[in-house]
């Protein structure tokens, strides 16, 4: 199959904001305990973090990390996780049905975070607590002055302020299954209350209130408007909440990226609406704080044993074709750097994660490593506007779908073409138009023939391989492949 990709050289999307390649560390399963900290593993530091995962981690090249939830963040007492380790409390998870020994909270996370090279975006506790506990928190973590929670951080061991400048109004509030979840009224209310003690706190963060947790959600549009209404003035960004899986076969769930594209216009659209209503000069930006593949493990909690602690828990294992509706759903967001600032790979390791470990052992890369790796590293610059001309297929629900998925992204070095070929069983002829000034480079590609293909410990099975290139002649981009083409003047 032929296709064109016409690139406009002289329209910008937008410039991307490199959080957008940030991703999410909750008290879940073995992300934290036997994940990101094993205090007796061979290769753990002197503050219990595991030597091989932060080197993963630093890898991808993580900007924020969202922390410590998801459901988890509603029941959540962050006293509970600061000061001395021997007294700290063992609690049950209402969110995980497990145990939370409290081993790590913030006065570790934010160490963990510094050697990550990366920021922490905070989540309260808006379920099961309010804006008291928020604004203790941010005294906590942010303050410089001669105050109760900013002295208990000195006395921790903790001089210095933790300078968190992200934080989250709660976790999806909206579903019935959150801890103490609330109408779009009542979450707008105490979001706003909430908003507005942060602030007076430390006026230098930005806030971001709960949009729905899942674009089918019965309320939501209804969620944000309301939502809206209440924390236009306080907030900065909007979240959106998507995961995706193979529920109706690979064409569909190949074309997952088609539906982030219009959950981010529709969630941009009501914000724009909002504006327009209160006559307001701010615009809202999106924070899409949780996507991925997820579906093989979905609802696992409720089947195992209660209480358990770090039991595996979401552990999706994920196969080739995961690794190209990742991809592409990188380049949804890179599409749409005009409005989302924010995004979060949910998660970063072992629950739904590109990073695996075994307790006492291995840790490597999951299929869905790479696209996120190559996204993070080379994805920076402005998203140009580009037109497609390919053949289409249809859904199942009867939707027309091109064959390539592309995203364009130029910088000062270089021209960078990411593109997915969604066909299953044709090769397409790629023709370029707009890249006048610039030689194809190097043409990277993560193909397998069986669309079922894993990693594991001992084999890395999808991983890049370098194509070589001709000059500017026709590119072949390998059915169900994804590919990425770098363009130097
Ligand atoms: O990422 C796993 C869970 O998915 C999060 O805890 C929650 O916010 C979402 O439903």
């Amino acid at each position: 199959m032929k296709a064109k990709l016409f690139i406009n050289r002289n329209e910008e999307i937008g410039k991307i904001d490199r959080r957008i390649y940030g991703s999410f560390i909750e008290h879940l399963g073995r992300a934290v305990y036997n994940g990101i900290y094993e205090p007796s593993h061979p290769l753990a530091d002197d503050m219990g973090f595991r030597g091989d995962v932060l080197s993963l981690v630093k890898e991808l090249r993580v900007p924020i990390v969202r922390y410590p939830g998801g459901n988890f963040v509603s029941g959540y007492n962050w006293e509970d996780g600061i000061g001395d380790k021997s007294k700290r409390p063992v609690k049950l998870d209402l969110a995980w049905l497990t145990t939370e020994t409290n081993q790590v909270g913030i006065d570790e996370f934010q160490e963990w975070a510094k050697r990550a090279n990366t920021d922490i975006m905070m989540a309260v506790n808006l379920g099961t607590r309010g804006p008291d506990e928020a604004r203790n928190l941010i005294e906590y973590c942010n303050s410089e002055t001669n105050s109760y929670y900013a002295n208990l951080r000195r006395q921790n061991g903790f001089e210095r302020p933790f300078g968190i400048k992200l934080w989250c109004l709660g976790n999806e509030m909206d579903g019935d299954w959150q801890i103490c979840h609330k109408t779009a009224e009542e979450y707008g209310r105490v979001a706003t209350e909430t908003a507005k003690v942060l602030k007076w706190v430390d006026p230098s963060i930005e806030l971001v209130a709960c949009g729905s947790a899942d674009p089918h959600m019965p309320t939501f549009g209804s969620w944000e408007r309301t939502v809206l209404d209440h924390t236009y003035d306080y907030i900065d960004y909007l979240s959106l909440h998507c995961y995706f899986g193979n529920y109706k076969g690979t064409p569909d769930f190949l074309a997952s990226a088609e539906v982030m594209d219009s959950f981010i216009k529709e969630v941009a659209n009501i914000c724009d609406e909002i504006k327009a209503k209160k006559n307001s000069n701010k615009t809202i930006n999106l924070s899409f704080d949780e996507w991925n593949v997820w579906y093989r493990t979905k609802d696992e909690e409720k089947q195992m044993e209660r209480w358990q602690i770090a039991p595996h828990l979401l552990e999706e294992k994920y196969n080739f074709e995961d690794t190209l509706v990742v991809g592409t759903m990188l380049m949804s967001l890179q599409n749409n750097c005009d409005r989302v600032k924010i995004a979060c790979i949910a998660q970063l390791v072992n629950v739904i994660a590109p990073i695996m470990t075994e307790n006492d052992g291995a840790c490597w890369k999951q299929t869905i490593f790479y696209p996120f790796y190559y996204a993070s590293l080379y994805g920076n610059g402005k998203a140009l506007k580009t037109n497609v001309e390919v053949d289409t297929y249809k859904t199942s629900d009867g939707v027309d779908i091109p064959y390539l998925y592309t995203s364009v992204i130029e910088n000062e070095d270089c021209m960078v073409v990411f593109a997915v070929n969604r066909s299953l069983d044709e090769d397409i002829t790629l023709d370029l138009c707009g890249q006048e000034g610039y030689v194809l480079d190097s043409h990277t590609q993560l193909y397998n023939d069986d669309l079922n293909t894993t990693n594991d410990k001992e084999n890395e099975r999808i991983k890049p391989t370098s194509i070589k290139v001709n000059g500017n002649g026709p590119i072949t981009l390998k059915k169900h492949s994804w590919n990425m083409l770098i363009f130097k003047k």
